[in-house]
């Protein structure tokens, strides 16, 4: 199960991504925003966040303007780790070696293609634990105040 987000900055983009999903056969969830009219971004990332955090979704996929805001936002949540990516190498390696659980990115930033790319290579690609996961835990660790001693 995915979770999904955007402002009124990404509801186009979302949409695509959603109609991605739906030919990749993958299920989701979508926190909001629905509407066109401004908003408030971290009240949709956070949403989404929590629900990957919780275990209710398995990942999520975070958007707006820049994938800034939601990607701070998400990453406020413990458990998260959550990338903005503009290419698909980064979103590869987020996955290959920091294990990211949120995708984020800019619907001001990049196109549909790009993003759909992005998205896919995420979704596809597996964590390779060993060496990567020492320093996840060390992520961790810093997040529970425990690393460094
Ligand atoms: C909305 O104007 C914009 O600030 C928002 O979509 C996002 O880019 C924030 O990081």
């Amino acid at each position: 199960m995915i979770a999904l987000a955007c402002d009124h900055a990404a509801l186009d983009m979302k949409k695509d991504i959603i109609e991605m999903l739906n030919e990749m056969g993958l299920e989701y969830k979508d926190f909001g925003t629905y509407e066109q009219s401004s908003c408030d971004y971290p009240i949709y990332g956070a949403r989404a966040a929590r629900a990957v955090a919780s275990g209710e979704c398995d990942r999520g996929i975070v958007i707006c303007g820049t994938g800034i805001g939601m990607s701070l936002v998400a990453n406020k949540v413990p458990g998260i780790r959550c990338v903005v990516c503009s290419e698909p190498y980064s979103a590869q390696l987020s996955r290959m070696h920091n294990d990211s659980n949120m995708l984020a990115f800019g619907a001001r930033v990049i196109g549909s293609g790009t993003a759909r790319m992005i998205t896919k290579i995420w979704l596809e690609t597996p964590f390779e634990g060993g060496r990567h996961q020492r320093r996840v835990d060390m992520i961790t660790g810093v997040e529970g105040g425990i690393y460094p001693e």
